[in-house]
C-alpha cells in the first residue's frame, strides 16, 4: 500500500532523530517509534516540512503495522543490552523476510551472533556502523554494513540515499557477513582515537612546550587544514581552540577538564588486534592516554613528586605538521593492517580500498588523505602495510625526520607524546631487518629450554644453547 512506510526507526535520541529526518528528506516515508511516546509526538511536531513523510507510532505493534512488507526496521538504541532487549521485543511481531538493522556502536561479536540467531528464524539482519555524529546523521553519514547480504540488497537503496557522498560515490558499503560492518566501524573508531590523541599531543607541545595561546594554536591547525592534513578533526581542532567561554571570557579549552571519556570502541579495537596478533600501538597508546587522563589525582601527585622538566628544544611549525602527517599515516597503516588480517580470518569481502572510500566523507575521520589511501590500497598493497605503498613510503621518507625530531624534543622536555612515539617505534621496528629477539630467544631457552632456531640452520626449530644451568648441569 502506498501510504505504508518504506522503513521504520526505533530510538529518537540525537542520532536516531537526525537519521529519521535524513531518511524523510531523501524522499522515503518513515515510521518512527520511541520508548516514550511524548518524545515521538514532539519529534513529529517539530519535523517541519518533513512531517508528512513521518508516521509517529506509539507501540511496537503500530510501528510494525505501519511498514510495507517485507518490513525494515532501523534500531538506533544504545549498544549492549538495549539492542538485545529491542530485538527480543520485536521478533514476535515480525514475519519471515523482515529485516532488522542495528545502527548503534555494537560490539561486532554481538552482531555476528545476532546475524546467526535471527537468520535461524528467517529474519534478515544488518549490523550497521554509522559515523559522523549528529551532523552526519542529519546530512549524510558514512555507513558500514555487515550481516545478511540479502538484507543489504533490500535496504541498500534507502541507506545509500542517505549516506554522505564523496563526489558521486556514496559512502555506504557492505563488507561481509556477521559483524563485518560493526568491525569496520570499531576500527574506524580506534583510528579516530589515535587521530585525536596525536592532535592533542601536538596541541600539548604548542601549549606547554612553546607557551602558545589557544588562538595561536587555532590558527596553526587552520593553516594545516588547508594542506596535507586537511581533515574534519583538524578543522574542528582549529574551531574549538578559537572558541571563548562566555562564562569566563577565557578560551574554552582552558576551562575544559583534561579527562577524556570513552565508550569502548577504542578498547575493543585494541583487544581484538592483540588477539589476532595484529597490534596497533598508536591506538593502544591513545586508549591508554584516555585511561590515564581519568587519573587526575595520581597525575597531580606525580607532578609534585617529579617536578623536574627541561625546556622544549626549538621546533618549527613545519616540523610539528610533518610529525602529525607521519604519525597519521602510520596509525592508519596499523588500522588497515588489522582490517586485512581480520578480513582473512573471518572470510569477509571487505575490500580495503572500499573501506577507505567509505571513510572519505561523512565520518569523523574523513580526510583528504583517505582518498589517496583508497588509491594505494586499490593498487594491491593489502597484504603489506599501507606505509610501504609507494606514495605513502615517499611521504614517510619526507616526514618521519620531523616526527623523529618532535618525539625526541618532547622526550627531552618530559612532555608526553605517547601515540606519536608509539607510531614511530612501531615504524622503526618494521624497518629493522636484524632485530633483538635473538636475545629474547636465548633467555627463553636459558630459563625454560624453550628452544630457538639458529641462523645457520634455517627452518630447524628446537635448538638449544650450551648453557650452564644454575644447578650446575650443562
Ligand atoms: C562516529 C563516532 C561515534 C562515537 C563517538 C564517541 O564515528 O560518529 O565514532 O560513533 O560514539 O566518537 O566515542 P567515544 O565515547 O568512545 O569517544
Amino acid at each position: 500500500m502506498s501510504d505504508q512506510a518504506a522503513i521504520g526507526l526505533i530510538g529518537l535520541g540525537t542520532m536516531g532523530a537526525n537519521l529519521a529526518l535524513n531518511i524523510a528528506e531523501a524522499g522515503h516515508r518513515i515510521a518512527v517509534h520511541n520508548r516514550s511516546p511524548d518524545k515521538t509526538r514532539a519529534f513529529h511536531e517539530q519535523a517541519g516540512a518533513l512531517r508528512d513523510r513521518i508516521v509517529p507510532t506509539e507501540t511496537l505493534e503500530d510501528l510494525v503495522d505501519a511498514l510495507a512488507s517485507p518490513r525494515t526496521i532501523l534500531m538506533m538504541v544504545p549498544a549492549g543490552a538495549p539492542v538485545a532487549d529491542q530485538i527480543d521485543a520485536l521478533v514476535p511481531l515480525l514475519a519471515e523476510g523482515d529485516i532488522l538493522i542495528d545502527g548503534g556502536n555494537s560490539d561486532w561479536t554481538d552482531s555476528r551472533d545476532r546475524a546467526t540467531a535471527l537468520g535461524d528464524r528467517g529474519i534478515g539482519f544488518l549490523g550497521l556502523g554509522v559515523s559522523g555524529g549528529a551532523e552526519g546523521a542529519r546530512h549524510g553519514p558514512s555507513l558500514m554494513a555487515g550481516g545478511h547480504e540479502a538484507a543489504w540488497a533490500a535496504a541498500e537503496t534507502v541507506l545509500t540515499s542517505i549516506a554522505a557522498r564523496f563526489g558521486d560515490v556514496p559512502c555506504a558499503a557492505y563488507f561481509g557477513d556477521g559483524g563485518a560492518g560493526h568491525y569496520v566501524k570499531t576500527v574506524h573508531n580506534g583510528i579516530e582515537y589515535a587521530d585525536m590523541q596525536m592532535i592533542a599531543e601536538i596541541y600539548g607541545l604548542m601549549r606547554d612546550g612553546q607557551g602558545r595561546t589557544a588562538a595561536d594554536i587555532s590558527a596553526v591547525f587552520d593553516r594545516w587544514n588547508g594542506a596535507a592534513l586537511e581533515s574534519y578533526l583538524v578543522e574542528i581542532a582549529a574551531e574549538v581552540a578559537a572558541v571563548i567561554d562566555p562564562a569566563t571570557g577565557r578560551p574554552i579549552l582552558d576551562v575544559i577538564a583534561d579527562r577524556a571519556g570513552q565508550k569502548g570502541t577504542g578498547r575493543w579495537t585494541v583487544m581484538d588486534a592483540q588477539r589476532r596478533a595484529a597490534p596497533l600501538p598508536a591506538v593502544e597508546a591513545a586508549v591508554t592516554a584516555r585511561v590515564l587522563s581519568g587519573e587526575a589525582a595520581l597525575r597531580a601527585e606525580g607532578e609534585h613528586l617529579f617536578p623536574e622538566s627541561d625546556a622544549l628544544p626549538p621546533l618549527t611549525d613545519a616540523e610539528l605538521e610533518g610529525a602529525l602527517i607521519a604519525g597519521k599515516i602510520l596509525a592508519y597503516s596499523q588500522g588497515f593492517t588489522l582490517l586485512s588480517v581480520a578480513r582473512g580470518e573471518e572470510g569477509w569481502i571487505m575490500p580495503l580500498d572500499t573501506v577507505a572510500r567509505t571513510w572519505r566523507a561523512g565520518c569523523i575521520i574523513r580526510s583528504a588523505m583517505l582518498d589517496d589511501m583508497a588509491t594505494a590500497l586499490e593498487e594491491g598493497t593489502c597484504a603489506r602495510p599501507l606505509a610501504f605503498a609507494p606514495t605513502f613510503a615517499e611521504r614517510l621518507r619526507a616526514h618521519v625526520p620531523a616526527l623523529r625530531r618532535v618525539v625526541a624534543a618532547a622526550v627531552a622536555a618530559g612532555l608526553p607524546v605517547p601515540a606519536l612515539s608509539a607510531a614511530l617505534q612501531h615504524f622503526d621496528q618494521l624497518r629493522q631487518s636484524r632485530g633483538t629477539a635473538n636475545m629474547i630467544q636465548a633467555l627463553r631457552d636459558r630459563f625454560g629450554a624453550h628452544g630457538f632456531e639458529r641462523t645457520d640452520r634455517p627452518g630447524e626449530g628446537g635448538q638449544h644453547g650450551p648453557w650452564v644451568a644454575t644447578d650446575g648441569s650443562a
